[in-house]
């Protein structure tokens, strides 16, 4: 789909940990897919939510190990990393310093979860707080949010304080609706955006849609916007 190597910064491909890839098979055909999409990165992040998805990170360790040797048999220059989609709670930081939950790639970037409703305050906090304590926040979705999607200003204060917003391919691809892809654009119209990822979950219904999102941006933003959004601004992420 696309020449270049395109990162994908939030999915859930290893098999096991959460409610993305049941097994090592549906793993290999999303490895397939993102390939296929023109993705040679991956940073694959499993949940970590607490009474939902609390997986060990011993053991989402050793899943990945065969998350790396799946990408291995389907390309030599495709790369995965691990890290995580953690949904914030207030052991956000005992549990990074403690490498409890990971971060992105072994970096300090931090892939920041909330909940439909949480509130401005909780947001601001919580984004602080990692901020304080040295990490870099890329907040997960922003579309899904009554907080970010209705606000802007809310979007404006959080980049300006430090904080990297991310949304989802099939959004920008227009999956999600009309008015969702009208907010992904006023977003990314803004100058607000930093990263795209595809939230695949499975091959059938929840899959990646990287390259379809990459041209969207390409055709109504232009090149330069695209390259920095899927290809510059993860690459920061593997470069820490
Ligand atoms: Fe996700």
């Amino acid at each position: 789909m696309s020449g270049k190597g395109l990162y994908d910064i939030h999915c859930h491909i290893v098999p096991g940990v959460d409610d993305g890839a049941t097994d090592i098979e549906e793993t290999r055909k999303l490895l397939q897919m993102e390939y296929d999409q023109g993705v040679r990165t991956i940073i694959a992040t499993p949940h970590f939510r607490f009474r939902m998805f609390e997986t060990p990170v011993e053991r989402v360790k050793q899943q990945f190990q065969m998350v790396e040797k799946a990408a291995a048999e389907i390309a030599p220059d495709l790369q995965v990393y691990s890290g995580c989609e953690f949904h914030a709670n207030m052991e956000m930081l005992p549990m990074l310093r403690e490498q409890r939950v990971m971060t992105m790639a072994g970096s300090r970037y931090v892939l920041t979860e909330f909940s439909h409703n949480s509130e401005e305050n909780y947001i601001l906090e919580r984004l602080n707080a990692l901020l304080s304590g040295g990490y870099k926040p890329i907040v997960a979705h922003i579309e899904r949010y009554e907080a970010t999607r209705t606000s802007l200003d809310f979007v404006e204060e959080l980049v300006g304080m430090g904080a990297y917003m991310q949304i989802n391919a099939d959004s920008i691809a227009g999956k999600d609706g009309f008015f969702t892809r009208r907010y992904c654009n006023k977003v990314m119209k803004s100058g607000l955006l930093h990263f795209v990822g595809s939230d695949c979950h499975n091959s059938t219904r929840r899959i990646s849609r990287i390259g379809e999102a990459y041209n969207r941006v390409i055709a109504k933003f232009g090149q330069d916007y695209a390259d920095e959004l899927f290809i510059h601004n993860p690459a920061q992420i593997i470069k820490k």
